[in-house]
């Protein structure tokens, strides 16, 4: 095991005074959160002893899984010891420095400059920011609205939330940025009459075209999707979407803004989700991933043409997080890279796709609760027939030794994102405790 619990358990009172993150406190009024307190390979440890495997990748973050740590915490100690801190305003130091050499390298081609925050919402307000620059800078002020899908979800700082088109997360903090529209997603259910799936292509693409035509294309500056949109339940594209809204983006003078939150570094079979599926991105956005989750980094990936404006009218980029592009995340982040590499885990990913499309093929085939299993690569949701039975088969399939996330945001799913480096072995594991736990359901 590479990490081990703590020297003193946590105290229970105190574990109450934790306010958890997207969370119903009440819920934990008379019980404490789950306790996690180690890992190893892409298994983790609670506070009885208890092994799971990570069926969630932490939050689709840590793609090596937990055995890493040693390695890691050498790097951090390194950068610690060379240099505990400075800030990116108008400075740098190595460590960002050879980053974004690496990311830039890994990335599609065009995307040639990097601009690093500590995470995916801060990395979702910066591209909002610099698309709304750009055009400033390009002379086409009027170009504001950005056109995000529906039911997506994009972070949760006031501008991300803006962009994320699920109802019950907007509703508390509404009114939110006026100028963002949500054009229907790619679930096929939303075109009935598109039988073939080149009708689905249609008019999945003509509704996001419509909506730049209505709302008048000189206002639009920028498309924003995820190549594969996580809320609904892993909502995998026709073939041949990012080419159609690369033309159409392209034919009204737009920005495509794919935000690779959760498909960046490796989750897809790809480095990049947006290259995969072919939609030549303008700006990506990135976070989780790159250091495995194991220091908190995100940032966002822009081409020449998107700076260009900025470095030509010598324009401020009047934005900047203290903590964006920390050396010690940065030197996490490169160790992380380090190990993806000599683990080869974007190639174990492409070869263990068809084996895990297999093994959900079979949870679907075994359980009358299931409707589908959708996704690609390690990017993976099974939606249920009814929502009540989502937290049942959330615990269900804990007890058997598999975390999973319920999802009811959009459609009832269970997502299931495993560590990139898990093998068929343990992916067999994952899914026998999935089918077992909805047969108890069941
Ligand atoms: C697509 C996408 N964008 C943005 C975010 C926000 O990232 P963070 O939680 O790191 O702020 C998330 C989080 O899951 C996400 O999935």
């Amino acid at each position: 095991m590479s990490t081990h619990a703590p020297a003193t358990e946590p105290d229970q009172d105190t574990i109450s005074h934790e306010w958890l993150s997207w969370t119903r406190m009440a819920d934990f009024s008379d019980h404490a959160p789950p306790l996690i307190v180690g890992g190893e390979g892409p298994y983790v440890i609670d506070a009885d002893g208890r092994r799971m495997f990570d069926g969630v990748s932490g939050l689709f973050t840590t793609q090596i899984g937990y055995s890493h740590g040693a390695e890691l915490g050498a790097a951090a100690a390194r950068q610690l010891e060379t240099l505990g801190f400075y800030p990116n305003w108008a400075a740098t130091s190595p460590a960002p420095v050879e980053l974004t050499g690496q990311v830039t390298a890994l990335s599609p081609e065009r995307l040639s400059r990097v601009f690093f925050t500590s995470g995916g919402s801060e990395a979702v307000e910066s591209a909002l920011k610099m698309i709304r620059l750009h055009w400033l800078g390009r002379g086409e002020p009027l170009r504001r609205k950005v056109i995000a899908r529906r039911g997506a979800y994009h972070g949760c700082t006031l501008g991300a939330l803006s962009l994320t088109g699920i109802p019950g997360a907007r509703a508390p903090f509404e009114p939110l940025l006026p100028d963002v529209r949500h054009a229907e997603n790619t679930d096929r259910r939303n075109y009935p009459d598109a039988t073939r799936d080149s009708a689905w292509l249609d008019a999945t693409t003509a509704a996001i075209e419509r909506m730049i035509v209505a709302e008048g294309p000189h206002t639009v500056a920028a498309v924003v999707l995820e190549p594969v949109q996580n809320a609904g339940g892993c909502l995998v594209p026709p073939e041949g979407y990012g080419a159609r809204l690369r033309e159409i983006c392209d034919r009204y003078g737009i920005l495509l803004w794919c935000d690779e939150v959760i498909t960046g570094f490796g989750r897809l079979g790809a480095w990049f989700g947006s290259e995969l599926l072919g939609f030549d991105a303008d700006v990506v956005t990135f976070a989780k991933g790159i250091t495995s989750g194991q220091a908190p980094l995100g940032g966002m990936l822009f081409t020449d043409d998107v700076a260009a404006p900025l470095l030509d009218g010598g324009a401020l980029y009047a934005h900047g997080f203290t903590f964006g592009g920390h050396p010690l995340a940065c030197a996490v982040a490169l160790a992380n890279l380090a190990i993806m590499h000599r683990e080869g885990v974007v190639e174990n990913v492409r070869s263990l796709e068809s084996h895990l499309d297999g093994l959900l093929a079979g949870v679907v085939d075994g359980s009358d609760l299931v409707v589908e299993a959708r996704g690609r690569g390690f990017f993976r949701a099974i939606e249920l027939r009814d929502a009540s039975l989502l937290p049942a088969a959330r615990d269900a399939i804990r007890r058997n030794g598999v975390i999973v996330r319920l999802d009811d945001r959009v459609n009832p799913c269970l997502a299931i994102s495993p560590p990139l480096i898990s093998t068929a072995e343990e992916l067999d594991g994952m899914a026998a405790g999935i089918a077992a736990g909805l047969a108890e359901v069941g």
